[in-house]
Order: C-alpha cells, then structure tokens, then sequence
C-alpha cells in the first residue's frame, strides 16, 4: 500500500479510542439497525478451518476477533444452509441444516452466540423466490403426476405446441437463457416444464401456496428462535408472479411486471414483519430489491414492511459527483416519507469490486457490462474506492462492507476457466464473466497464497485460485502499515460509532463546486469528497479527523475524501460562507 491518510490536528484514535464500543449491539437499542454497519461474510470464501479449501464456519468462529477489532455491528452470512452449491448457495436444500462442507447446526448456534458476546449480531440469508432442485418439495414434485398437489408449490406447466416441446412462455432467466426447464415424466417420457428465473438448479417457489408461505413463517421463527437478529431476503421482489404467465410487456407500467414488483408481494412481507414483531427484541428484515423506480422500491420500506433495503442505485452509479449527489438526493426523498432509513453499499458478492471498477474509464456497473478486458488502473481505483469509503461512512443511514472491501481487495479476472463456477459464466457459455472474480478467498498472512486463508497443512488449495499480488494486501500486511486501506477502514469505523453525527439522521448540503460534494452532519461533522482533477483548499475554521489520501498543506487532493469538524467560534465561516455561532467541540 503506498498511498497514506494523515490524520490532522483532531486525531481519531483519541476521539474513538476514549469510548470503546459504546454503540455496539446493546441488549436494549432496538434501533442498532438504523445506522449499524453490516458486514457481508461469504462464508466459502471467509476463512478456512479445516483445511479443504473451502471457507467454513470454524474460520469464522476463529476470526471473529478481526471483526470486532474492525468495528462492525453485524454480520450478514450468504447461504450456509445445506445445498449442492449450484448457485452458491443460493440453492437451498434445507434450511434447517448446514451443510457440512460449512459445519454444522450445532456450529452456527456457537457462533451466533460467541459473536453476540462480543457485540455483533448475525443476520442470514432467506432464499424464498426458489429452492434446489434437490430440495424434498421439488423431488416430491418430479416424482409426482402433472396436476398433483406436490406440483403445485412451483409453476408446473405444460409446453405449447403440438408435442408440447416449446416453452410455456417467452422468460428469460436472470443468469442467460429460457427460464424453463422440461422435466420428465415418471415413466421416462418428456413432460411438463417449470419456471426457474435464476438456474435449471433453481425452480421457483408458488407464493400462491399457502405450503410456501407458512413454511418460510416458519423457517424465519427457526432462524430468529437461535438468535439471529435479522434476515437478508433474497432476490425479495420476484416472488410473485401473474398466474397467467403472460409475456413481459415491451414497457411494462409500475406493477405491470408479471414476475417482478407485484403488489401481492407488500402482504407478504406484512406477514414477515408481524413474525419480526412477535419477538421482544428487534429482529430486522433487508431487502435485496433491484428496481429502478425508487418510488416502488420504497413502498417495501414502509413501517408494516421490511426495515431496510439494499440501496444498489449508489453502487452502480460511475464516480462522478453530479450522478453520485443525484443518486443520494434521490434515495433520501425516497425513504423519508416511509421513515426507513437508507443503506450504503459499495459492493457485494454478485458485482465487480469497486477498486476495479473505480479504475476504469466508465466506472459504472451493470451485470450486461462488466468490461472484462478493459485497461484498469488499480492505483487509481483503490485511491477512489477510499475516498468512497469515507463518503459512504459519513451518509445518513446504515452501511454495508463486503468482505475483503476493507482490504482494497481487486476483482480476479484471470481466474483459471476450470475454477469458475458461477452459473452466470456457466448458463451464458463463457460470455459473461460470471461473479467468481469478487469470491476469491481472502488473504489473511504470509507472503503466497493460500496466503493463511487455509491453516497450515492444507489437504487442499483454495477453491479459487488467490492472485500473487495480494500478498501485500493481506491482513497481516496491512495492519503493519498505518496508510493501509484496512487501517483506513477501521478508523473511520471507529469514529462513525462514536460520532454521534454520523449514521441516521439528516444530511444538509454545502455550497460546493460541481465536481465537488460537501455536506454537514450534525453540528458540524463535514464529509467532503474532490471528484476534480485539482486539489481543493478545505475550508478554514475546521479540523481535520480523518482523510482518505495525504493532504498537501490545506488542500484536499483530486479523488479523495476529508472529514473534518468545524469550529463554530462566532468569529469564522462554515465552507456554506454562514457565519456560525460559537462552538462547543473546541477541538482545534
Ligand atoms: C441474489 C444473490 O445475491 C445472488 O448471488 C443469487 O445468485 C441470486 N439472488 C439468486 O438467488
Ligand atoms: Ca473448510
């Protein structure tokens, strides 16, 4: 790590090291989930315990002191239930059972405990739009007549045409391809077809069942009764669907999708949130909602409905400070009025790493175009990936940090093709690049991999090969080194918990250049991040807490974010040009 932070006149480690973790998972604040930091752990790829290669449970157990040392409020774990990981996971056999290649059940209610101890709660992952095809009800189903009550928890259907070998519809599904699959009968002969918007590995469940929606009931009340303190829905705006199964229309109107964003979904979740509700303490429920109307997406966020909600416009959005304020301005106006508060998120395990996309001419994402190929300047990428950082930790809300995030870690896109798994590289032959790149095993220590992802004696290599050029980006290395990301990421957490500026709350902006974005929180807690080309001069009369790359003299450099607290005497100016009055924190 070259590029440093200095710390200016109000040192941070004095501002947050006096007060511990004051803010972290109280037994009595039923509102942590209002501006908590949630870390992604995509347990595969976390820590391995038992040496095949393969993260798992026991690696986390064993790293849970980096993540309190980190700073975070909450863990949210991808899909530990036992399945045959045809999507990673996200293809869930049983949800009452981990899979053994993770551990076991009696393992996971260790964990929450242990981590709960230590003030982190556990958030899971609910998968509720399909199952795996191996799951009991989907087999049931196959073994069953076409009509039969077994196939009437997915969407059975015959195909058109005269042999009925045409699909029943036109959908496609989310990872390439047609969205179904013919089955065969029991005696051997080609049958009905069922939906699956993600894989062939994936039916969809009928939320018209009334099996479907006790089960999931239940399955949340199995999950919150070991103690987790919330749930990720995934893929939570696809579960309904127009039981005609009409074709999507070219434009479809809002609610007009037949199998996305229908407004059944709302008394669904009403349900889920009365579960939530039953137990004493706050049990939260986050979307994962991909939607471009933000006026929709909030509607699942009013007070009867889910918590929160994944707030993905931020992260697709390229660095570029007009689209970056649009998009804050929009989410604020949106949640509002429901009184939910928003979600930061930079990156997850489905999309391509910020430090490589940020060091890319068109540093927006899309899933359609992930420019594999295209020149990334990684220095430049993980110098904005910084200021990013800094920019998301100082917005109103909650914040979320995908593992291997806080390390500067870049995407991996030339991971051996024998390795790669994702389902959207495997359905669409080799033409989309697929989401291995973001799950690389994280490197831990040492100087080659498996970089201490894996103790010592391994019977296997990690299940995706680590690039040798993480082995200065790996925990060990960083926390040697006071410029590091790791260091950067752990002091602004410190800060962001005991700032009481910082988190929920509102947000006003401050008069600023174009390529600028300035604004206050609290009294006086300024983010400012320089998106132009030039370094600016930070405004006088305050001090600087923390910045995401060294300041020469009083300016900020180009791609980089300054949090600062001003001084209110009566005699000096807010960057606004206000005069203020006298102030309080005395800390310059
Ligand atoms: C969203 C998850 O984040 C992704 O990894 C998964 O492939 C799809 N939903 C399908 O479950
Ligand atoms: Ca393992």
């Amino acid at each position: 790590m070259t590029d440093g932070i200095l710390v200016g006149a109000a040192s941070p480690r004095s501002i947050a090291g006096s007060a511990g973790r004051p803010g972290s998972a109280s037994e009595t604040d039923d509102q942590w989930w209002r501006r908590a930091v949630i870390y992604q752990v995509y347990i595969r790829s976390f820590a391995d315990g038992n040496g095949d290669g393969i993260g798992d449970l026991a690696g986390v157990r064993a790293r849970l002191p980096y993540l309190v040392d980190l700073g975070v409020d909450a863990i949210w774990f991808t899909p530990w239930y036992v399945s045959p990981l045809a999507d990673g996971g996200y293809d869930v056999a049983d949800y009452r059972a981990i899979d053994p290649t993770f551990g076991s059940l009696d393992e996971a209610e260790r964990l929450i405990s242990e981590a709960r101890d230590l003030g982190i709660r556990t958030i899971v992952d609910i998968v509720p739009n399909h199952v795996s095809d191996q799951h009991p009800w989907f087999q049931a189903a196959l073994a069953s007549e076409p009509g039969s009550p077994e196939r009437a928890r997915f969407w059975f259907r015959p195909g058109r045409g005269e042999a009925g070998n045409e699909m029943p519809n036109g959908w496609l599904s989310n990872f390439s391809g047609p969205a179904w699959t013919r089955t065969n009968d029991p005696d051997g002969t080609p049958g009905e077809w069922y939906l699956h918007l993600f894989s062939s590995q994936q039916p969809d469940l009928n939320w018209g069942h009334p099996d479907v929606r006790a089960e999931h009931e239940a399955v949340l009340r199995f999950w919150f009764d070991r103690g987790v303190a919330g749930v990720r829905i995934d893929s939570a705006a696809l579960l309904v669907k127009d039981s005609a199964l009409p074709e999507v229309p070219l434009q479809p109107g809002p609610g007009e999708h037949p199998n996305t964003d229908r407004d059944e979904l709302h008394e669904i979740y009403r349900g889920w949130r009365a579960v939530a509700d039953s137990y004493p303490d706050a049990r939260i429920l986050v979307g994962e909602i991909w939607l471009p109307d933000i006026e929709r997406f909030a509607k699942y966020l009013r007070p009867d409905e889910l918590h929160t909600a994944f707030n993905f416009d931020f992260m697709a959005r390229p660095w570029d400070a007009p689209s970056l304020k649009a998009s804050i301005d929009s989410t604020l106006a949106a949640h509002a009025p429901v009184g939910a508060p928003a979600t930061w998120v930079l990156s997850n395990h489905d999309v391509t790493r910020p430090v490589t996309r940020y060091g890319q001419e068109d540093s927006s994402f899309a899933f359609a175009t992930k420019r594999v190929g295209t020149p990334t300047d990684l220095e430049l990428g993980r110098r904005r990936a910084r200021a990013a950082a800094l920019l998301c930790a100082a917005l109103p809300g909650s914040l979320y940090i995908y593992q291997g995030e806080e390390l500067g870690l870049d995407e991996v896109q030339d991971l051996p093709a024998h390795q790669l798994r994702d389902p959207m590289y495997l359905r669409s032959g080799g033409e989309d690049p697929g989401r291995d790149g973001c799950r690389v095993p994280l490197p831990w220590a040492g100087t080659s991999a498996p970089f201490g992802f894996s103790p010592a004696g391994a019977t296997h290599e990690p299940w995706l090969r680590q690039p040798g050029r993480w082995a200065g980006l790996t925990v060990e290395a960083q926390q040697r080194d006071p410029g590091s990301m790791l260091d950067l990421y752990r002091t602004m957490l410190r800060i962001r918990r005991t700032d009481p500026a910082l988190g929920d709350g509102p947000l006003r902006w401050l008069p600023s250049a174009p390529d600028v974005l300035a604004f206050e929180r609290g009294d006086g807690f300024v983010c400012l991040t320089n998106f132009s080309p030039s370094p600016i001069e930070l405004p006088a009369g305050g001090s600087l807490v923390l910045a995401s790359a060294e300041l020469s003299g009083a300016r900020l450099p180009s791609d980089a974010t300054a949090w600062l607290r001003l001084d209110r005497s009566p005699t000096r100016t807010s960057p606004s040009g206000d005069r203020r009055r006298g102030g309080d924190d005395g800390m310059e």
